[in-house]
């Protein structure tokens, strides 16, 4: 038995050191595959799942260069070893080098190992994460469709374009100018009242009919002047299943000379037509509005039935769409235009009301309480 060696603690103090490496090498373990046993790229990608995935993969990479200078780097107690050795008598100097190198590198090796391993993974989890399955469906963005209103208000611009009309916008804030006097309609006329709407302090009020679109048109446009205006009206009504406090119509207006109430007729008659089939009957029944003289509501023969009576037209076989009428001179003359030259007619009908009878709602408030279950409906 060989005597004591004279770097008896040195050794065990390298012993001590190597036996903590490797009580914390044990997480980085399962990394130290060696060079001869290289993984398979299934076993690489089953690899990158089990660890955690390329983020986890890239953090233990970290603590593994971090673990490895602690323990072997140029501070460490490893290093300070080595140094205290240049000490020792030149036989025993060789004798510890040569152990100390021993030990090293067997630390190293085990380092190294799990470093190339962990890189593979980090690469194979880079691949993983930019691959692009071609072959996967496509994730389709969910795409929308117009409001059944927008439906039915596009198709009635349509027709009206194609017979020579232009499209007016008008506003929704209006004066009591606008939406009563200019038609006609006098303060403490009873046709105010059954067209209460909402005011502002400042004598505003949002319009509750699109007849007001009438006088700006003529303002601005003067006569000959056709157009349409569509757009939302407002009315102080309770909402139930037929009404709302909201809601949409269209307007529309005709002045020229020697225009008559046959082309009134022509005119509404051949739009019904243009929108509900060649087949459909108008009829004119005498009314009374504000701003028209001689007035007249119209109906329409049922598109469900023809005319037989079904549940859409109640029974009668008919359904009521507008009002109508020849502009009222007075009318005329307030939006500057003479009515000793000129003559013209307007009518006017809900949106809604017609959208409503079209697909058959029981309750025109569906229209508005955006419940995308109702309105998917309509793609
Ligand atoms: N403005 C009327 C209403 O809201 C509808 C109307 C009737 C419009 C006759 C017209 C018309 O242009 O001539 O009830």
């Amino acid at each position: 038995m060989s005597p004591p060696a004279e770097y008896e603690k040195e050794k065990q103090l390298a012993l001590f050191i190597q036996e903590a490496f490797e009580r914390e090498f044990e997480r980085f373990a399962p990394f130290a595959v060696s060079r001869e046993v290289r993984l398979s790229p299934n076993q690489r990608a089953d690899m990158v799942v089990t660890t955690g995935g390329g983020d986890v993969l890239v953090i233990e990479f970290k603590k593994l260069t971090e673990f490895r200078n602690r323990f072997l780097g140029r501070k460490s107690q490893w290093s300070e070893l080595k140094k205290a050795a240049r000490n020792l008598s030149p036989e025993a100097k060789a004798n510890f080098y040569q152990f100390l190198t021993a030990v090293e590198a067997g630390m190293t090796d085990k380092v190294v190992e799990a470093e190339r391993t962990l890189k593979e993974l980090i690469e194979t989890a880079d691949v993983k994460r930019e691959a692009i399955d071609v072959t996967l469906p496509g994730r389709r963005p969910r795409r929308g469709h117009l409001h059944p209103i927008t439906v039915v208000r596009e198709k009635i611009e349509d027709i009206f374009v194609s017979l020579g009309y232009a499209i007016e916008d008008g506003r929704e804030i209006e004066t009591d100018f606008y939406n009563f006097d200019a038609l006609n309609i006098p303060e403490n006329h009873p046709a105010r009242a059954s067209q209460d709407t909402f005011y502002t302090s400042d004598g505003y009020a949002l319009r509750s009919q699109t007849s007001t679109v009438q006088i700006h048109a003529m303002q601005r446009r003067g006569a000959p002047v056709r157009m349409i205006a569509p757009g939302r009206v407002f009315r102080r009504d309770t909402p139930d299943p037929t009404h709302n406090p909201m809601f949409f119509q269209v307007e529309g207006l005709c002045v020229d000379r020697g225009i008559s109430m046959a082309h009134l007729k022509g005119t509404v008659a051949e739009f019904l037509r243009r929108m509900f089939g060649e087949q459909t009957v108008t009829r004119f029944r005498p009314s009374y509005f504000p701003f028209t003289e001689p007035s007249a509501e119209f109906d329409f023969s049922c598109f469900k039935c023809g005319g037989a009576g079904c549940r859409i037209c109640k029974n009668s076989g008919w359904i009521e769409l507008g009002g109508s009428g020849m502009v009222h001179p007075n009318v005329l003359r307030g939006a500057g235009v003479d009515p000793e030259e000129f003559s013209g007619f307007a009518f006017g009908l809900g949106i809604d009301r017609m959208v409503g009878l079209m697909y058959g709602l029981d309750d025109i408030r569906l229209l508005f309480e955006n419940d995308v279950r109702f309105l998917e409906q309509f793609d």
